[in-house]
Order: C-alpha cells, then structure tokens, then sequence
C-alpha cells in the first residue's frame, strides 16, 4: 500500500493527537500508531499537568522551579513558552470535555491542584491518580469523530523515508515513512507533505521502568538514522517511587502521593529524606532517586517503604483510586501498610533535536512530547512538565507546518520506491531476539543507571556495540516482525545514552558519575549534541 496524507503523525499520545487535531482542520492527517489508538505513554500518567491555575501561583514560579530543576541546561525562552501557553492548553481540554478534579462536585469550584518534586507551588492539574487517561479519552473520541483523520493502527514505523537515505538528490528532506502492517506482514510507503515525530519515550531501555512495552525509543532511532541532531540523551530520568513486587514489574506509585503528605523510610522504619535535601520527601527527582539508591547500596535492603498510614484513609481512597485499587488487587492496603518502592527509569529528558516549534535538523520532519529535545526539561525534568510540554509543542508545531508542507516537491512522493524484502527468511530462533532484549536492558540498568562511572560506561558500550552487530545481522537476514524492529531501535537508543554520557565529563542533573561528582561549568554548561558521524 502506499498513502500520501498532508500531516503524516507516527505516535498517537498527546502530542501527536493534539498536533493532529489542529493539523485536520487545513487537510488530510494519518496518524501511525504501533497498537491501539489509545496506546500511549500519556495514557499511563497518574499525576497530572503542571500549570499555573491559581491566582497565587506565578509564571516566574513556575519558570524558576522548572530552571532549577534543569540545573543549568534548560533553554529560557523555551520554558517560558511553555508555562505561559500552559493555562491556554488546559482550558482547551476542559472544552474538549476533560474533567479535572475540582474542590468538590462542582464544576465551577476552583480546580483542585496537587503537589510533585522541585515545585514551590501546588500547581499540579490532575484527573484523581489517572489523568493520562481522563486525557486520551477525549483527545481519542475528537480523533476519531474527525473526518479528515485516518487512523492506521497496528502499524509500527519501521525508518523514515529521506531524500538523503533513499538515494533521492538534492538537499534532504524527510518525506514519510516505511511502516509495517502488522495484520498483513505488508511494508507500507506511508508519506507526508510535514512527518511529525511523536513516538513517546524509551523506557524499556532499561531492565525496570515505569513505561509501558511500547515505550522503545522508536522516533528517537529512527530520527537518528536518518541523521538527524539529537542532543542530551545522558539524561534519564529514574522515578523514585515504582512498585517493588515479584510480578508486577512496571507500575508507578505517583508522585502525588509525596505531595500529599507520603514519607519515604527505610526497612528499619528511619525517614531518610531530610538528610538529604531541604525540601525533604519533595526534593526534585534526581535527589530523591540518589538518596534512596544510596540507601540500598548502604543497608543491601531490595527496596524502600512510601509511608502513606499517617493520613487519613478517605484522603487516600479519594486521590488516589487507581493506585490504591491496583494495590489492592495486589494484596497491600496502602491506609494501613507502608508501599515498598524502588527507582525505576521513567523519562528520556534528551531526545531529537527541536526549536521551539519543533523543527528538527531535517526539513520535514518535525518532533513533539518526549521524543524530542525542545529545552523545556534541561539536565532533570520537573515533574508533570511533560504532558504540558506535548499539549504546548504539538499546537506550536501546528502552527508552522503549513510552511514547512508548501516547500515539499511532490513529485518527490512518486520516486519512493517500495519496501525491498530482499532474501529475507522466516526468523528460525526468537530466542536470540529475546536474549538481547534481556541483555540490553540488564547491563543498562547495571551500567548506566542512576549512578555511573568511566569504567561501567565504557563496558556497556563495547558490549552494546558487539549486540549491535548481532542485531544487524539478523535484521538484514530475517523477516521483519514487531520485536525485531523494537530490539534495532532499543540497541540504538542504549548506545546514545552511553555516548552522551560518556562525553559528559561533569555531573549534573540526573547524569551522576563516581569519576567526575561535581559540576564542570567551565566545559560543560551545555548541551551534548550529537549527529550520525559527528559528535560535538
Ligand atoms: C507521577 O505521577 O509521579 C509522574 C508524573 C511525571 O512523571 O511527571
């Protein structure tokens, strides 16, 4: 099949419905999505969406706590975008139908705001404990009830299209991509006049994650691939508070539930938190996940306790239904038993290259939401930025792509030449898919974790460029199938993490190395920026 849409959007989270949305009202929009519509990490958000709602809240509150947080690397203007078009954002969704949490039933009461990490201010708009949900929700229905939306799911984008890459001439430009149906085994030529980016994060990078299986850095290797800048990829940010359980591997206890009043102690029942910062339990992330890491390493205890007992039992059944229910279902009463939680990698705050627009360094192709580097998050994103971030930069990039659409060369879309299965066979042994997977994201997590050093470091990066190899091989060899594709971008997005932080020679936000522990601002006040071929 081949399909030549306006607005070509490969992830269908919040910022890419939202870019969608607005991109339907001036043509034909595709939006490419690997599961179901609704599969997203947006729809996994508990907190909430960072804005400033309450009159006695500020922007330069909100600014100095997002800059703090980003210790140094956050691009100023891009923050100010972002908290100043924030409250806009969020009225929309309210138009669109989103329903907030409110002090009581009533829909004109003031919003009810709640309390993360690094944040002066309550200011965190939730939906209860399952605001990614209440949110896809409604931007889900708006999609589909759009008649200039095509929504192709089960279709996992395998490399973009470039003029570049596909031997086409001239100055680059991404065109579309090749994607994969998963229903038919069929490799689709899927192009747009604009190609937005918005795959989400990569966590499953990393052996314990907060992510869903999807969350495989898909956008991130593929803009790679086709050359495009990416920048600060070192910063992975670990969320201090996962569930610690023997089955249950990836689920959040949300940072709320600190906001709220929930205290971190260790097995022996001592509250750590205030020897570490002054902000105690609501220190921002990096803090809170060193403090507890450090905790572990020192007592050789699995994992730590989220103490929510001392508050009221209606206050947690009221705010926080789903973890509680989910809890529950597990056999822990969180109004009478600590929680035992571990740090788990939650947020990709490096990514593709963006203006303030999304504009990356390929023309064409444009990114959103966690894929992308904009600037917002700097060294460690403040919580609950991020999904202000998608609904900010997907109408930001709206905004622009009717000028990036008018300078394609249509004629172009004719010379693409259709997917070449080569001499591909049918994989004989999964099993050597399955092994790598294990083994990219057990030495991640054991090498590049919340602490690192020279020595771990460059060990993850011969033994990554060894698997990268053997998955090259293979993908050349076999036929393509959804886990080959996610384990090429998985091995890809490990080596960049390993790269920038190697480059790195400073600790800073939520990059810590043994080898250099303090700040470097004489070399390294800036962002690690880095292309296929060139570092710099
Ligand atoms: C949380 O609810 O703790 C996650 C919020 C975020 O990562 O911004």
């Amino acid at each position: 099949m081949r399909y030549i849409f306006d607005s070509l959007v490969i992830g269908s989270g919040s910022a890419g419905l939202t870019y969608a949305l607005r991109m339907a009202e001036h043509g034909q929009v595709g939006v490419v999505t690997k599961r179901a519509l609704e599969d997203c990490n947006t729809r996994w958000a508990q907190g909430g969406i960072a804005a400033v709602m309450d009159p006695n809240d500020s922007f330069d509150a909100h600014i100095e706590d997002t800059i703090k947080a980003g210790d140094g690397l956050n691009d100023p203007e891009v923050v100010r975008i972002c908290v100043e078009e924030g409250p806009a954002r969020l009225r929309e969704l309210m138009e669109l139908g989103v329903s907030f949490d409110r002090h009581g039933d009533d829909p004109t009461k003031a919003l009810h705001l709640t309390r993360e990490g690094g944040h002066s201010a309550r200011r965190v708009v939730h939906a209860r404990d399952m605001t990614g949900r209440a949110l896809m929700r409604s931007l889900r229905a708006a999609a589909l009830a759009h008649p200039n939306i095509t929504i192709l799911e089960h279709r996992h984008a395998i490399d973009l299209v470039g003029k570049r890459r596909h031997g086409l001439g001239g100055d680059d430009r991404c065109l579309g991509a090749y994607v994969l149906n998963a229903a038919t085994g069929e490799v689709d030529v899927t192009l747009g006049r604009s190609v937005l980016l918005a795959t989400g994060g990569a966590g499953k990078v990393y052996k314990y994650t907060s992510n869903p299986d999807l969350a495989t850095g898909d956008g991130l290797a593929m803009a790679w691939r086709l050359g495009a800048s990416m920048a600060n990829m070192e910063f992975f940010q670990f969320h201090p508070t996962c569930l610690f359980h023997p089955e249950v591997k990836n689920f959040l206890v949300t940072e709320a539930c600190r906001g709220e009043g929930g205290v971190l102690r260790r097995l022996d029942g001592h509250a750590f938190m205030p020897e570490y910062h002054e902000l105690k339990d609501l220190a921002p992330r990096d803090v809170v996940a060193r403090a507890i890491d450090s905790e572990l390493k020192k007592s050789g205890d699995p994992h730590v306790l989220l103490d929510m007992t001392h508050l009221p039992a209606e206050t947690l059944e009221h705010h926080f239904p789903g973890v509680h229910g989910k809890l529950m279902s597990l056999g822990i009463d969180m109004r009478r038993q600590p929680i035992p939680v571990v740090p788990a990698a939650h947020y990709c705050c490096g990514g593709v290259h963006t203006d303030g627009h999304g504009r990356t360094s390929i023309p064409g192709l444009l990114a959103a939401g966690e894929v992308a580097h904009t600037g917002l998050h700097g060294a460690n994103r403040l919580a609950s930025n991020s999904i202000l971030e998608n609904l900010v930069m997907g109408r930001r990039a709206a905004l622009i792509s009717g000028e990036v659409q008018s300078s394609v060369d249509e004629a172009l879309f004719g010379q693409v030449r259709n997917w070449e299965p080569g001499y591909a066979t049918e994989p004989d042994e999964k099993v050597l898919i399955s092994q790598a997977w294990k083994e990219i994201r057990s030495l991640m997590w054991n090498y590049v974790g919340i602490v690192r050093s020279n020595n771990r470091l460059r060990r993850a990066m011969s033994r990554l460029q060894v698997l990268r190899t053997e998955i090259r091989e293979h993908y050349w060899a076999f036929k393509l199938d959804p886990d080959l594709i996610e384990l090429r971008n998985i091995v890809t997005v490990a080596e960049l993490i390993v790269r920038c932080a190697l480059m790195r020679r400073e600790s800073r936000g939520l990059h810590y190395t043994l080898d250099y522990p303090e700040h470097d601002d004489a070399n390294f006040l800036r962002d690690s920026v880095i292309k296929r071929g060139l570092l710099s």
